[in-house]
């Protein structure tokens, strides 16, 4: 899979992803990550990329037609027309399912804002998908796009190895994942729950959904009902 961000900071996303599971990806070349900058793409002669807002208000908005050539500059060397995701709080709050769905994508140009925001002209030009990484402001859409990027290699064939996939992960199920424990038995006065040295594998699945099931009703009380909701469902 490959992904080409389009950025004012292309060093923040290429070290950023350069390391542990998605370095090790991009290695053996079931990953790549083009950083593509903006600035490349400015035909004024100071490079300047931003200007005031029309209407007046604080900060500068980032202009359209750098962005858009730095787009066409990616997608003609692409055989379709790509999706293209704006990281901005003002679109859809990632998540699992989202992720997936990216997933299944050959090419995937992600376009990162700075500033007060990026003229609409190039948003209604470029985008196909407004995706936010949650409530709240970041100073740019970098480390969001670092979020996307993670979160959508890791589903890509061969990425993880058997060991890290087999984990049965929060989200895989509805549910938030139950609590891990490895050695030593006894921590700081703290003892490994007795199930999980019994060997019998029945009690520690029954173990884990019940530990999921608390976790997921306290902290994500919203997934809760929606699961209790699905197993009626099917029990139905
Ligand atoms: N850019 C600034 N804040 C953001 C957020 N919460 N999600 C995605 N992109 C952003």
């Amino acid at each position: 899979m490959n992904f080409h961000v389009l950025t004012l900071f292309p060093d923040m996303i290429t070290q950023g992803l350069n390391t542990s599971i998605t370095g090790r990806a991009i290695e053996n070349g079931l990953v790549s990550i083009e950083a593509v900058n903006i600035r490349d793409y400015s035909t004024d002669k100071h490079l300047k990329v931003d200007d005031y807002p029309y209407g007046g208000g604080a900060g500068l908005v980032m202009r359209a037609d750098p962005i858009c050539r730095a787009y066409d500059a990616v997608a003609s060397r692409l055989d379709k027309k790509p999706r293209v995701v704006y990281m901005t709080p003002v679109g859809y709050t990632f998540n699992q399912n989202m992720a997936r769905e990216f997933a299944q994508e050959e090419e995937l140009v992600i376009l990162c804002g700075h500033y007060e925001g990026v003229d609409e002209r190039a948003l209604e030009t470029i985008v196909t998908d407004f995706v936010s990484i949650g409530d709240y402001v970041l100073t740019g859409g970098e480390l969001a796009a670092m979020v996307v990027i993670d979160a959508v290699s890791r589903l890509v064939p061969g990425v993880l190895h058997n060991d890290e996939s087999a984990v049965t992960e929060s989200f895989e199920n509805g549910l938030l994942e139950y609590p891990q424990y490895t050695r030593p038995e006894v921590y700081n006065g703290m003892a490994v729950p007795e199930v999980l040295l019994s060997g019998h594998h029945g009690n520690v699945d029954k173990w884990r959904l019940e530990q999921s099931l608390q976790r997921t009703k306290k902290y994500r009380p919203d997934l809760y009902e929606a699961y209790m909701e699905r197993t009626k469902k099917d029990k139905a």
